[in-house]
């Protein structure tokens, strides 16, 4: 296999290679049942493993058994209950010859939890110990073929000290425990279903569960606990409904019922992502298990029970069914984000939503689409799958799932996935075969729409209405810009969610209809147009394209006024205010009037509610205007979206007044509740924009009067960019109260990381400087260098500081934690986006980074590519 290092002056550095998707072979061996004994200790854990290994009908007839292994070595091997030694190491997987068709195949390794910095495997988390699998972590414990379709039957011995860890837990069922010893005790585990390795999961720790039950719509009751630390208990409410709910949705919408008697959550404080859906046993960052009014804001309620529901769903959509190769994450995760949508929009307001996940889409995929590490949903090769657990594979892949919803209707697409998982069910499968039960559920062909798995880039599409008397034909063209290793585009299919308004603000002249663009170019008739009408397209973003619609004038106005889809009502807003700011980054004058006017409306209107109003009115972010821009220069952005900022604050003070003062305060968790909150932040943003002063004073009174994280935080994002006392009477006032709790201080940390200062570059520093901050906990070094990798005009100082600063960081924690180090590289790898001057400064730095000694083959991945 290739080497894709591409300077050949480097001997020394490891070659990494490239594990690419049409390699792909059934496995030679089969492994249907598997036994672990686990005797633990915080720095020394003995993991005795027993594999029946059965020879693969479908598989190469090799006879020897290939075993991964990372960072082990055997201490013994047994091959049919005999001590062997026929065994050889193969770089770091173990390979054992084997005379016959089945074998029992024993193996010892020993471990260190305490000194795995890099948090897969088995590790240590504040004195707890738990594992983390997906994607190939299992094989930092035992050796094992550690590939997702290899489908085993768990049965999980542990035991330990009895006072360190009280709560001993795997995956399934616990079916035996008793006592030993010396104060020692242990557990036996059986999980009855069959999974690959990376859903293995055990936890021992000293943990209290909030304790629940509920009844399936077959009637079984399931054990429900939520695991956390003493004295967290009574932040889990939030996750425990959150839970309920979801069981109770997937059975309603998706006619799916859990399959165990017991479901178990723990939080852990030490995690590299959000959450993972191991069977029967989720392990999740604390981040989205623990929630209270008084340390979290409406975001993080919603972002905890949204991925209680993501891992829930997933125990269908991941692992009844699972997937046959990496390659195939999407067919798990693009679903399983798509189902979570669904809950949450079912759940709060379903307008707001949309709105939340297209922004999300926009922040995060768009601009991996348009740079180095641009990736089809369903990658080609990868070198690390870690770094493809990305927005590609996770919210583009929703919506082409949402894509699929949309063409077929919702009874033809959960046709479909009953028979996904009903055909399927104890499988590893593909996306292929995900849309052939579609097509198979509900007649319609599907074939051109895969296009979509293996393209990179987003579809711009170009639209104009053309209208002569009572006859309107829509023009529509598309290209995709190319993508590393896709120099060719071929068309994609569209499908727009169209309606024509009457130009007049009357309402629909023609009703929202579907309308497929699957050419580079095509023109539709419409009739029955009477009247000067407006093109609304893509409504509700029913495709996830870049889209640039010819309009006359007035026409947005008219939109962001009148549209009766509230996500395109949403959209005419954002993009009235991104022609101004795009206009004023070039240098140009555009007259900020009719975006005035269109925010005084929506303010006032009575027929939206407070939660629109707060996203529709609050500017795009700086990244989001650089993204539509060549050369980026983040000065200028920075410039012409204070100015905007400022002429609203200034223009509509009385009802930016208003809406901040306005609307219950407290902890209602409605959409109203939470609309109100929502709009009284944004504003109050706003207000300080054009009175700075007088902002900052607003926002130390809504800071003193909170009872609640939301309207705190909304308080803190306002001041900590402001130059006045108030500043740091606040942030010294949040961080006495909260500085015990770990997750609330990452809020302290993040909101300052986050702020618009031209001294930016220092806080930062000094944040790392502060003696709360660790590179060992990737919630608390995510919070200071993702929040500034992130903060454009800080970041992208012109002198090259943030630069420097960041590639410092990615090298630095490389060497304990791989994941979380290669997560911040594509901040730098855009560097072909920005002004020439930038551009070269990034270019440098990522350069430095490559050279840096003993680089992991993570973050040489992301880095290599982004020069290339
Ligand atoms: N599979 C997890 C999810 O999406 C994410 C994850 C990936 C967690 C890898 C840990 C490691 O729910
Ligand atoms: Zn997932």
């Amino acid at each position: 296999m290739p080497d894709v290092r591409t300077n050949p002056d480097q001997p020394a550095a490891p070659v990494h290679n490239e594990i690419r998707r049409l390699d792909y072979r059934p496995p030679d061996w089969l492994v249907p049942q598997i036994g672990l004994r686990f005797t633990l200790g915080d720095e020394h854990t003995r993991v005795q493993t027993k594999l029946l290994v059965a020879r693969n009908p479908a598989g190469d007839q090799s006879e020897t058994l290939r075993l991964n292994g990372d960072e082990i070595t055997p201490a013994g091997v047994w091959i049919d209950g005999e001590v062997t030694d026929a065994w050889r190491m193969d770089g770091p997987d173990l390979l054992i010859d084997l005379p016959g068709d089945r074998h029992e195949i024993g193996i010892e390794t020993k471990l260190n939890p305490a000194a795995n910095t890099k948090l897969m495997g088995l590790y240590a988390s504040n004195g707890m110990l738990c594992t983390q699998c997906e994607a190939e972590g299992f094989r930092r414990i035992t050796f094992f073929p550690d590939r997702p379709d290899v489908l085993s039957k768990y049965r999980v011995h542990m035991e330990g000290d009895k006072a360190l860890f009280p709560v001993l837990l795997s995956n399934g069922n616990r079916v035996a425990s008793g006592e030993l010893e010396g104060g020692r005790h242990w557990a036996e585990w059986e999980d009855p279903f069959p999974k690959p390795c990376y859903l293995f999961a055990l936890v021992a720790g000293d943990l209290v569960a909030n304790n629940d039950r509920f009844t399936t719509m077959s009637g079984r009751e399931v054990e429900l606990n939520i695991y956390v630390r003493d004295g967290d208990v009574p932040k889990t409410g939030h996750a425990m409904q959150a839970l309920k709910d979801s069981m109770a949705w997937d059975e309603r919408v998706y006619g799916r019922e859990y399959d165990l008697d017991l479901f178990n959550i723990v939080a852990v404080s030490d995690f590299n992502m959000g959450a993972m859906e191991n069977k029967g046993l989720n392990i999740f960052n604390t981040r989205y298990i623990l929630a209270d009014a008084e340390t979290a804001t409406d975001a993080d309620f919603d972002n905890v029970a949204g991925v209680v529901a993501h891992e829930y769903f997933h125990n269908w959509s991941g692992n009844r069914v699972t997937c046959r190769d990496w390659f195939q994450l999407s067919l798990k995760e693009g679903f399983t984000v798509f189902r979570d949508q669904g809950f949450s929009a079912d759940h709060g307001s379903a307008a707001v939503k949309r709105i939340e996940d297209v922004k999300m889409l926009r922040a995060a995929q768009f601009p991996e689409d348009q740079g180095p590490l641009a990736h089809p949903v369903r990658p080609d090769s990868y070198i690390e799958i870690s770094n493809f657990y990305t927005a590609t594979i996770y919210n583009k892949g929703a919506e082409l799932i949402r894509m699929f919803h949309t063409v077929l209707g919702a009874e033809k697409f959960r046709a479909g996935t009953d028979l996904y998982f009903e055909r399927h069910d104890g499988e590893a499968a593909t996306c292929d075969d995900f849309v052939k039960a579609l097509e198979d559920a509900s007649g319609v062909d599907l074939s051109a729409f895969k296009v979509w798995y293996s393209q990179a880039g987003t579809p711009k599409v170009a639209a104009r209405l053309e209208q002569d008397g009572e006859r309107a034909t829509l023009h529509l063209t598309q290209a995709v810009a190319p993508t590393p290793g896709q120099p060719v585009k071929q068309p994609m299919p569209i499908p727009l969610k169209t309606a024509l308004l009457a130009a007049d603000g009357s309402g629909e002249i023609v009703g929202e209809r579907l309308i497929l663009l699957d050419k580079a170019e095509d023109q539709v008739r419409i009739e029955g147009v009477n009247e000067p009408a407006i093109l609304s397209i893509n409504r509700g973003f029913s495709a996830p394209i870049l889209l640039d619609v010819q309009r006359g004038a007035g026409e947005l106005e008219q939109l962001a006024a009148n549209d009766t889809d509230p996500f395109a009502r949403y959209e005419a807003i954002q993009e009235m205010m991104l022609r101004v700011l795009i206009a004023g980054a070039e240098g140009k004058n555009v007259d900020p009037e009719p975006v005035v006017q269109a925010v005084r409306n929506t303010l006032q209107s009575n027929a939206l509610d407070a939660w629109f109003k707060g996203e529709a009115i609050l500017p795009p972010s700086e990244g989001i205007i650089g993204d539509r821009m060549m050369d980026v220069d983040p000065d200028a952005i920075h410039v012409a979206r204070d100015a905007l900022r400022e002429t609203l604050g200034r223009e509509l003070e009385q009802e930016l007044a208003d809406a901040q003062a306005g609307g219950a305060a407290g902890i209602d968790l409605s959409p109203n509740g939470k609309g109100a909150r929502r709009l009284r932040s944004v504003a109050l943003g706003l207000i300080a924009a054009g009175d700075p002063a007088r902002g900052a004073a607003l926002a130390k009174a809504q800071f003193d009067a909170a009872d609640n994280m939301t309207d705190r935080q909304g308080a803190m994002t306002t001041l900590v960019s402001l130059d006045a006392p108030e500043r740091a009477e606040a942030l010294q006032a949040f961080y006495h109260r909260f500085k015990d709790d770990a997750l609330v201080l990452d809020k302290w940390f993040g909101l300052q990381a986050a702020a618009q200062r031209s001294d930016g570059v220092e806080q930062v520093k000094a944040l790392l400087e502060h003696p709360d901050f660790t590179l060992q906990n990737p919630n608390r070094f995510r919070a200071v260098v993702g929040s500034f990798g992130v903060n454009q005009w800080v970041f992208h100082r012109a002198t090259g500081e943030g630069y420097r600063l960041m590639a410092d960081m990615i090298i630095t924690v490389d060497a304990l934690n791989p994941q979380v180090a290669a997560r911040q590289v594509p901040v730098l790898g855009r560097w072909k986006r920005f002004e020439p001057k930038r551009a070269a400064l990034m270019r440098a730095e990522l350069e430095r980074i490559l050279a840096a000694p003993k680089l992991s083959k993570d973050t040489f991945e992301q880095v290599s590519k982004s020069l290339a």
